[in-house]
């Protein structure tokens, strides 16, 4: 027999004690450390209304369940519920709204929410305004007597603009709002929404809480017991659920989070200043830099300042240049892997954001962000040096 619960959390366990072993216990019937890969469709009943609390691979499996206890855990909500895509779960979220209602969104939202509720969720009467949330006056002004949510994305994408959550969670509050925050770009590591006030918080968990560029999947953490009761119904009704072996490779990723998100800052910060220091960079937006607007939000809000930096070279021609000229960086959609990633968000990630409105938000044809990885520093100052001799 072996004993089971034999790692138990004590009430004031730290974050990197929760990363590894929150949801997760000894399999009961081995004593294996590592929860299996559960790779089943059904459950066989006991007898007629008698099982163990998995009937259906759909509904219940307990690989994802033991994702989704640990992301809860990780981020401080009361459940977790993940899903097959970034995407996937940001659907989920709004199925929390009725036709007529009304969101206020942060206007430089990654370019496939902007689409997803653009394309698809104006088609069943719900109404998006984009605002600039790091400005709470804009979000006041946009408020209807339909407004049921604030969708803050922070660190935005790809211009890295900083909301206040504090005061985007006491605004929200006051005008009945639900705060969500895609904690994506920032990893909980870095920023824990729902200690700050955030409702639901969402993740695309294709990046750091996966973190090794080998999986597709999302997460939508609560702490409302209506938004649990509703999410955990349209997470079956819809059934745009995350497999187990998906399930088992994040819940491998979010073990060493603490450690990769450590590398990713201090190369982060090094990979800033290296262009902030080169002729031929324009412009650097990092929220660790002096120079950024909200740094001193970023040093309040945040534990770091991450791995995602975006520049200005001036023209397409400039950008093209770097981009095909790097060796070690790959040219790459996607971010938070422990592989450094170089892109050009205004015909990749931001593609299908109209030209004027990526204008307007500084994703101008010059911009390059890159998602810096765990390498060492020096190869990558290297290859960035090489790259934009080119120029
Ligand atoms: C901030 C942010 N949210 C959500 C998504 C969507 O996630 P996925 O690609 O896993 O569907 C992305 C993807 O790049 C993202 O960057």
């Amino acid at each position: 027999m072996y004993r089971t619960g034999i790692v138990k959390l004590t009430s004031n366990a730290r974050f990197s004690t929760i990363c590894l072993h929150a949801g997760q216990e000894p399999d009961p019937s081995t004593g294996a450390i590592i929860t299996p890969i559960y790779q089943t469709s059904t459950y066989v009943q006991e007898e007629l209304g008698r099982h163990k609390g998995f009937e259906y691979g759909r509904t219940q499996n307990p690989t994802r369940l033991a994702l989704e206890r640990n992301l809860a855990a990780i981020e401080g909500g009361k459940a977790a519920f993940a899903f097959a895509s970034g995407m996937a779960a940001i659907g989920a979220i709004a199925t929390l709204l009725q036709a007529g209602d009304h969101v206020i969104v942060t206007d430089n939202v990654y370019g496939g929410t902007f689409r997803l509720f653009e394309r698809v969720f104006t088609r069943y009467r719900l109404t998006f305004s984009y605002v600039d949330t790091s400005r709470l006056e804009e979000v006041e002004r946009a408020m209807t007597g339909s407004t049921r949510m604030l969708f803050v994305e922070t660190p935005s994408n790809p211009i890295l603009t900083l909301t206040d959550l504090r005061q985007a969670a006491e605004l929200a509050h006051r005008n009945n709002l639900r705060l969500v925050v895609d904690n994506t770009f920032a990893s909980p590591y870095l920023q824990r929404p729902i200690e700050c006030g955030a409702d639901i918080v969402t993740h695309s968990t294709t990046k750091y809480l996966n973190g090794h560029s080998d999986s597709v999947g999302g997460v939508t953490i609560a702490m409302r017991d209506d938004d649990v009761e509703w999410l955990r119904f349209v997470q079956n009704a819809e059934g745009a659920i995350l497999s187990p072996f998906e399930s088992w490779l994040v819940l491998r990723g979010t073990k060493t989070l603490p450690l990769r998100m450590q590398r990713h800052n201090t190369n982060g910060m090094a990979v800033a200043q290296f262009l902030a220091s080169h002729p031929k960079v324009r412009h650097v937006y990092y929220p660790g830099l002096p120079s950024h607007p909200q740094h001193e939000l970023a040093k309040r809000q945040m534990l770091g300042f991450g791995g995602m930096v975006s520049f200005e070279l001036g023209s397409l021609e400039a950008a093209r240049r770097v981009l095909n000229s790097v060796r070690l960086l790959s040219l790459a959609e996607s971010l938070g892997g422990v592989e450094t990633l170089i892109s050009h968000p205004a015909t990749m990630t931001h593609a299908s954001v109209p030209a004027q409105r990526r204008s307007a938000l500084g994703i101008t044809d010059g911009l390059v962000r890159i998602s810096v990885g765990i390498e060492d520093i020096e190869d990558l100052k290297e290859d960035l040096a090489q790259a934009l001799d080119r120029i």
